[in-house]
């Protein structure tokens, strides 16, 4: 369902991914974790396609992206839900308009969309708010909205930011259950996550550790563990030459 192989990401000289390989099949739930700055949203990003491939491969939901064309866009976000870290979503449009804008876009008819969105909402216990201006919900409702928006395409593939990152405990616990519910349905799951409470929760998901822009740790074979660089490397932090060059993978 997700196949990565030697991806790496630069952001001028700095190396954001670097030579990132693993495969998940369809229904896994993996945890994606690492300290802050490790590329989890990079990685993310150029999974829903909104970073173009540089090096290396990937594919999405049996879409390959280092080949993606941009009017492929779209068939690619009807198939993959995304939770941004930061929600994006419309603060004066009522919850009811920011949870129903990706059924409208793909042309649902409205009794359809009606129906889907009072039963995402009444999921995640927004279906008193579905009037509401986003803007007058506190972060925590706004970011259940981000999720309801997600789940309500019922895509193949749900990536998700660090979405309980602004959620008190007991909020982020239900929240990851939700998820949870969405793999049992038959979704392949890609969660960013400091918590390692969280994490205790759904103790048979895959876990893959980035640190320094590479696969440092995972607990499934399908993932390419790389060696932490020597300590020179660490020291000038770059260990790979710009992608224009020949070679020099990791
Ligand atoms: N658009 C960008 N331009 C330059 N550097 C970036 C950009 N986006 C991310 N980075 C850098 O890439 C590294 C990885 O970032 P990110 O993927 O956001 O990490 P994480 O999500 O794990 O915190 C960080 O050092 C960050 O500063
Ligand atoms: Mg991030």
């Amino acid at each position: 369902m997700i196949h990565v192989r030697h991806l790496s990401h630069t952001f001028g000289s700095y190396w954001a991914l670097k030579d990132c390989t693993f495969s998940l099949e369809k229904g896994d739930f993996l945890f994606l974790s690492g300290p802050s700055g490790a590329g989890k949203s990079t990685l993310l990003r150029l999974l829903y396609g909104a970073l173009p491939v540089q090096r290396g491969e990937a594919s999405v939901a049996d879409m390959p992206l280092h080949t993606l064309k941009h009017r492929q866009l779209p068939a690619l976000r009807r198939k993959v839900g995304v939770v941004f870290q930061d929600f994006k979503i419309l603060p004066i449009r009522t919850v009811n308009e920011n949870i129903a804008l990706p059924l409208e876009v793909r042309g649902l008819a409205p009794q359809q969309v009606v129906r889907r969105v009072r039963a995402v909402a009444r999921a995640l216990g927004l279906e008193n708010h579905l009037e509401t201006p986003c803007g007058a919900l506190s972060g925590g409702e706004q970011q259940r909205v981000a999720i309801a928006r997600a789940f309500v395409m019922n895509p193949q593939v749900l990536l998700a930011d660090e979405p309980t990152g602004n959620l008190d405990t007991h909020l982020s616990f239900r929240l990851m259950e939700l998820f949870k519910q969405f793999q049992a349905y038959g979704a392949t799951v890609i969660f960013a996550t400091h918590s390692k409470e969280l994490m205790k929760r759904h103790p048979q998901a895959k876990i893959l550790w980035l640190e320094d822009g590479a696969v440092r740790d995972a607990n499934w074979p399908g993932a390419r563990i790389l060696k932490a660089p020597r300590h020179r490397e660490r020291e000038h932090g770059i260990t790979l030459p710009p992608p224009d060059t020949e070679g020099g993978r990791l």
